[in-house]
């Protein structure tokens, strides 16, 4: 049976949740006071996991600080601090929901991983509000 393993990291970064396609009467029906024009900043957590055997040499199934190097490389250090809407080339054409930010790191983070390794990508963007991608069950 796999073994679960996960890495945190945190960054900050500014949203407006809106569709260009909406008018404005109808982006503040849908996502209410998320589409306010001048955006709204959160605090994420992300949540990688990564699930497989222990190696018997290190007793781990993958190296937690090169997981944690990954995801800062990767995704970090292009959204940290900044909008999310307009600032990462990767999220262009993107309405930044806690859904597709996970679906979008997912795909970066498992072109870089060995293959079947990535479990779940988690996005927490309150204490109440959070969505995660998940390695198919088949
Ligand atoms: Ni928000």
């Amino acid at each position: 049976m796999p073994i679960y393993v996960t890495r945190k990291e945190h960054f900050n970064a500014g949203h407006r949740l809106f569709n260009p396609a909406y008018s404005e009467e109808r982006n503040r029906e849908v996502f209410g006071k998320c589409s306010n024009p001048g955006g709204h900043g959160h605090n994420y957590v992300l949540e990688v996991t990564v699930a497989g055997e222990a190696d018997p040499e290190t007793g781990y199934v993958f190296d937690l600080k090169e997981l944690g190097a990954l995801i800062r490389k990767e995704i970090v250090e292009d959204v940290d601090h900044r909008n999310l809407n307009t600032d990462v080339d990767w999220l262009r054409g993107t309405i930044p929901t806690a859904e597709n930010l996970a679906d979008a790191f997912w795909r970066r983070l498992e072109a870089h991983l060995p293959s079947g390794v990535l479990w779940s990508v988690r996005v927490i963007e309150t204490d109440k509000n959070w969505a995660e991608r998940r390695r198919d069950a088949s």
